[in-house]
């Protein structure tokens, strides 16, 4: 019997339209991706890797094709999906502990569940001592850590990174 299919990319292809100029970002994307897996998109500047990545996240809908998360088709955003910003929307007057504990606070987990998890995932990224410190104390690389911790933690069925360990300079 073969796995259960986690994401099923059904014929995307995505078509933008500006000021009368049409111009074909993607072409016909095939792809099923199982649980477990951790399927890495690479191409030059500009082939379209971004485009799939918000299409999958369910920020626009592709002009052809459509995508299925467990067999649904995905019609907008929402928590089961996480998505890792290339520049780490983080906030600078926030700890990494209060920056990551955002998204369970904000969907009323109970705190003890919220410190336990925190600590986990601090752990999990490497930035156990960095807890208490805030965003603009850290590096580069730190930041994008906390950014993948702060989606970690909202337990997604998929996590969606778009060059999560590119360089970003504050
Ligand atoms: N909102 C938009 N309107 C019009 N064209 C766009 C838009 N966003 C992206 N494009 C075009 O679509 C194509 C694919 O862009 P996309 O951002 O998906 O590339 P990418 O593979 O993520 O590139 P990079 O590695 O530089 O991040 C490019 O030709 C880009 O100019
Ligand atoms: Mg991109």
């Amino acid at each position: 019997m073969s796995e259960q299919v986690l994401l099923d990319i059904q014929n995307v292809s995505m078509n933008y339209q500006n000021h009368k100029q049409n111009i074909a970002a993607l072409g016909e994307v095939n792809l099923k991706i199982y649980p477990g897996e951790f399927v890495c998109v690479m191409g030059p500047s500009g082939c379209g890797k971004s485009t799939l990545l918000n299409i999958l996240a369910g920020f626009m809908a592709p002009t052809t094709g459509q995508v299925l998360l467990n067999d649904q088709p995905i019609k907008g955003t929402d928590a089961q999906r996480g998505v890792v910003f290339q520049t780490p929307p983080l906030y600078d007057w926030y700890t990494v502990r209060q920056n990551i504990a955002f998204g369970p606070k904000m969907n009323h987990v109970p705190k003890e569940q919220v410190d336990a998890d925190v600590d986990k995932y601090l752990a999990a990224v490497g930035l156990s001592e960095f807890g208490d410190k805030r965003i603009y104390e850290l590096s580069g690389g730190m930041r994008q850590r906390a950014n993948i911790a702060s989606s970690l933690i909202n337990n997604p069925d998929i996590l969606l990174m778009d060059e999560p360990l590119g360089r970003w300079m504050p």
